[in-house]
């Protein structure tokens, strides 16, 4: 890039991978100093692997955001977080989940054939959206009565952590804090078949969870799981669409269809980066990172290293295993990954399915902070 790299540009912010090659050869260790705190970026795939497997030097003590956070739940570094991922884990098993396929299988089929319009429709609104949040909130057992509620909440959380001063969204995150609290205390003197149920008897080395910290385990489950999810489904039918020799194939063989979500999660994750706290100097080849210092890494960026993935600005149907960053590595790996896999797997199965002549209206527009990536509208037809 001509003027080295900002985040917050306009043509990053439209098309974040623009920013890739410049990071990767010219600046790996790179220094963002407009942002208040100011930030570094780890890019190279070898670089932000060892980082995220280097957990007492880049610790997640003070948050997953830009800012500095105080530790809850598993945003925290072990011994905390083999505590509080252990009894999360206990309730969250990939056979637990894969029991969810059914469901989800009918609610994807349901939301089809409730589309707003059989002409053009939104991809996102219609069904990308719903899809994720009805799902975790069955899961969960909090009431799925109210969608636009939940977006509201979900995208508040999610602005308010990428935001240089939160106090704005205070009082809306303390609204959805109420309201799942209620739904936690509801749950302990009446358990039903439920996550939040299972949450709040689960035990580890005989210890349990009072009210207040499970809530951060609620919250975390229950914003983490929908716009990452709802961004892998459109993010990927937005590619397969733009190439349509893509979309003809997948018809043509379903078979493809997980090389397609894996292939989706590496060339655009819905996450492009989260950050690390440095607990003492680090000398890289790049240039040195101080102590105390936010250190972005960018798994985006990472998933586009020449030196580890090959033509990696094609989006390929071909890569046969694919070992991208999208879900995270090591102790923080994202627990809710065999969900997000499974419903992106029904979401485009059905679609394939149910709208083979599916095409774009347009590009929709992305959503916000600068460290997700998805669309907040996707216009098609068919
Ligand atoms: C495509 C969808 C998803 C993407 C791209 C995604 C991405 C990620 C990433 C990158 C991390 C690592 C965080 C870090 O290293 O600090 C993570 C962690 C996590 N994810 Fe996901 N996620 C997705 C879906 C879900 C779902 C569906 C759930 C649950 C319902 C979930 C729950 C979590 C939790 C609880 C963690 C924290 C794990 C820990 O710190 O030990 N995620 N996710």
């Amino acid at each position: 890039m001509k003027n080295g790299y900002n985040p917050l540009s306009e043509e990053v912010w439209a098309e974040p991978s623009i920013g890739y090659r410049h990071l990767l050869e010219e600046e790996p260790v790179h220094f963002f100093e407009a942002f208040d705190p100011p930030f570094y970026t780890l890019s190279r795939f070898a670089d932000v692997q060892a980082a995220l497997l280097d957990i007492e030097t880049y610790s997640s003590e003070w948050g997953q955001g830009p800012r500095f956070s105080p530790p809850g739940g598993m945003l925290s570094n072990p011994p905390q977080h083999t505590f509080y991922r252990g009894l999360v884990q206990q309730a969250f098993t990939p056979r637990a989940i894969a029991e969810w396929g059914e469901r989800i299988t009918a609610l994807s089929e349901e939301l089809l054939d409730q589309r707003t319009g059989t002409q053009a429709w939104d991809l996102h609104d219609d069904y990308a959206f719903p899809l994720p949040v009805i799902v975790i909130s069955e899961m969960l057992g909090v009431p799925g009565d109210d969608l636009q509620k939940f977006k509201h909440w979900s995208d508040i959380t999610v602005e308010a952590m990428g935001a240089e001063d939160p106090t704005p969204f205070a009082a809306e995150m303390g609204e959805l804090a109420a309201y799942l609290l209620n739904t936690i205390r509801q749950r302990r003197a009446e358990p039903q078949e439920d996550l939040i149920s299972a949450l709040v008897v689960a035990e580890q080395d005989g210890k349990g969870l009072a009210d207040e910290e499970l809530l951060g385990v609620v919250n975390q489950l229950f914003v983490g799981g929908n716009e990452t999810t709802t961004s892998l489904i459109t993010n990927m039918i937005w590619r397969l669409l733009q190439d349509r020799s893509l979309w003809e194939r997948l018809v043509q063989d379903p078979g493809l269809i997980d090389i397609a979500i894996e292939e989706s999660l590496r060339f655009d994750p819905p996450v492009l980066g989260l950050y690390r706290t440095t607990t003492r100097e680090v000398e890289m080849e790049g240039g040195t990172i101080p102590k105390d210092a936010k250190v972005m890494m960018h798994y985006a960026a990472a998933n586009r290293d020449p030196a580890t993935f090959e033509s990696p600005n094609d989006f390929s149907l071909d890569r046969e295993r694919s070992r991208h960053l999208g879900f995270g590595l090591g102790v923080h790996f994202c627990l809710g990954a065999p969900l997000a896999r499974l419903e992106a797997r029904i979401a485009l199965r059905t679609l394939l399915q149910r709208c083979p002549d599916l095409q774009l209206l347009g590009d929709g527009e992305r959503i916000a902070p600068f460290f997700l990536w998805g669309r907040r509208r996707l216009p098609v037809t068919g």
